[in-house]
């Protein structure tokens, strides 16, 4: 088994695949795909023969594209510069096909190639048909496929959506309804990116492969959860998508909900995609709705204004290219959810998300409960903490659990100590990223990690009203908070408001041993 292989449990075996990149030439095929598709082929994750078809209307040769290629590769890959040789033989399997989505040329000219790749190989390959795209030309790039006869196959053709899928719930369902109407559910593959990150995907295997921890894993012992994604880093060259999104539709309503799903889901029965998909949509579902009043205490937002981060001075996001000078798009929400159910009823989730932010970390903590009663003297309780859990997901991916224990010496004291696991002791070797899983999951035909159509309806259920209530509002209530800072004052206060604090991310972790 190869390192990838054996990493996510998989058959050593690709089928035949023909990989095409729609929008081949831009950001995400640069920096993302194809740097994945080379890690898989090096690996030996791809082992089936496969082809790597790109197209774009960019006006490149195929020398030019392999070498834009190459240079994305150098600065992207997770290992260190790939060797010429590698890269040599991994390129010959990309062609680039200059080509306007618009004309249905294009698309006979496609299933042509297509075809005749599955006489090279004597099989019928997979069909993955990647779509790089702005979400404006997923429609017209689903109606061409099927027009020209490229998605009948359920079997074998798959198409994979970035997100956003969708703006907001209405144009979600629409969108599903389009797809589906010529695509059937299994073939349709909408990325969240953090469904394939190792450290978010050990949530399940934390929680359902150990038996110390589940028992505890409830109202019963847990006080509540917090979750945090932070970002360093500004909006960068996105600006002009970001100042139409925003955090709760960048991030709140696929990434942070899919981490409270995957923490706050019952045990699935076994792994299969719907299995797991049906758990977590039961979350999505369960999240008690947001009248007016929560809206008013539950949830706050911010803009990144200028300031430090890291020692550097940085623009304010009105600033940012792309962005409107008058913007008020959000780049910081926090909120308080709740979970309606046995496990978890009057358990306060709180989420927050933000750019520019004081450091780049995404951990969950779970915070349980004091101990019921306090038998030990108040002069022992020193460093007295209710016990604590952190997932750290990244950056220096790893787990703490602190506890407390007897302090050396003749006099009882308690003292607050710590278990540590960290990715980088415990599994020596790269991991692979999130890109390597999830499209090495979409050769094999595997859905889990995917969102479902009603997943993704249901995710942005819950973020409507918030969106419905901010437009209602206007920019009056945007706080601006220094870049470099932990988010808006109002965010503190939500938390403080019910005798809480938000939880620093975990330095230990950060240590050299
Ligand atoms: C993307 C968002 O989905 O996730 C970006 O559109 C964000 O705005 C990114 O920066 C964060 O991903 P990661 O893997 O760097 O945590």
């Amino acid at each position: 088994m190869t390192a990838t292989a054996a990493k996510t449990g998989k058959s050593a075996g690709t089928p035949p695949a023909a990989f095409v990149i729609f929008g081949g030439g831009g950001d995400l095929a640069w920096r993302k795909l194809v740097p994945a598709l080379f890690n898989l082929w090096r690996d030996g994750a791809l082992s089936g023969p496969f082809r790597v078809i790109s197209l774009d209307l960019k006006e490149m040769t195929e020398a030019e594209y392999r070498q834009h290629l190459r240079q994305g590769l150098d600065q992207f890959c997770r290992t260190a510069k790939p060797a010429e040789a590698d890269w040599e033989a991994f390129s010959a399997w990309i062609t680039y096909v200059r080509a306007d989505f618009g004309q249905a040329e294009a698309f006979v000219d496609l299933a042509q190639r297509l075809s005749a790749l599955d006489g090279d190989w004597g099989s019928p390959a997979v069909r993955v048909f990647y779509l790089a795209t702005p979400p404006t030309v997923v429609r017209l790039l689903a109606e061409q496929l099927a027009r020209a006869g490229l998605a009948a196959d359920r079997e074998r053709v798959r198409l994979v959506c970035e997100k956003p899928f969708g703006t907001d719930l209405e144009s979600a369902r629409a969108l599903n309804r389009d797809l589906l109407a010529l695509f059937e559910e299994r073939q349709l593959y909408r990325i969240d990116h953090y469904l394939g990150k190792e450290t978010v995907q050990n949530i399940l295997a934390f929680r359902f492969a150990n038996s110390v921890y589940e028992p505890l894993w409830n109202r019963r012992y847990v006080d509540h959860v917090q979750i945090t994604v932070a970002e360093s880093l500004g909006v960068g060259v996105r600006g002009g998508y970001y100042d139409h999104s925003g955090a709760l539709r960048d991030m709140v309503q696929n990434h942070l909900l899919q981490v409270l799903c995957l923490v706050a889901m019952e045990p699935p029965i076994n792994f299969g995609a719907d299995e797991l998909r049906n758990k977590k949509l039961d979350v999505l579902r369960a999240l008690r709705p947001l009248g007016a009043r929560e809206m008013h205490d539950w949830v706050e937002r911010g803009q990144y204004g200028s300031g430090r981060v890291e020692g550097e001075k940085v623009a304010g996001y009105r600033e940012e290219p792309g962005v409107d000078p008058n913007s008020s798009t959000e780049t910081f929400v926090a909120l308080k959810l709740y979970v309606d159910n046995w496990r978890w009823q009057d358990v306060p989730f709180y989420l927050r998300t933000g750019k520019r932010m004081h450091t780049q970390v995404s951990e969950v903590c779970i915070q349980f409960r004091p101990v019921p009663h306090q038998s030990f003297p108040a002069s022992a309780l020193g460093e007295m903490e209710p016990n604590r859990l952190l997932l750290r997901l990244q950056p220096r991916e790893g787990i703490v659990l602190r506890f407390q224990a007897k302090r050396p010496g003749p006099d009882i004291r308690l003292a607050r100590v710590e278990t540590r696991f960290r990715y980088k002791e415990a599994f020596r070797g790269p991991e692979p990223e999130a890109y390597e899983t999830l499209i090495q999951d979409v050769i094999e035909g595997d859905a889990t990690q995917f969102m479902r159509g009603d997943q993704v309806e249901a995710a942005w259920e819950v973020v409507m009203p918030i969106l419905d209530f901010w437009r209602e509002q206007g920019p009056s209530d945007l706080p601006l908070y220094a870049a470099g800072s932990w988010g808006p004052e109002q965010a503190q206060l939500l938390i403080a408001r019910d005798g809480r604090v938000w939880v620093e991310p975990h330095s230990g972790l950060d240590e050299e041993e």
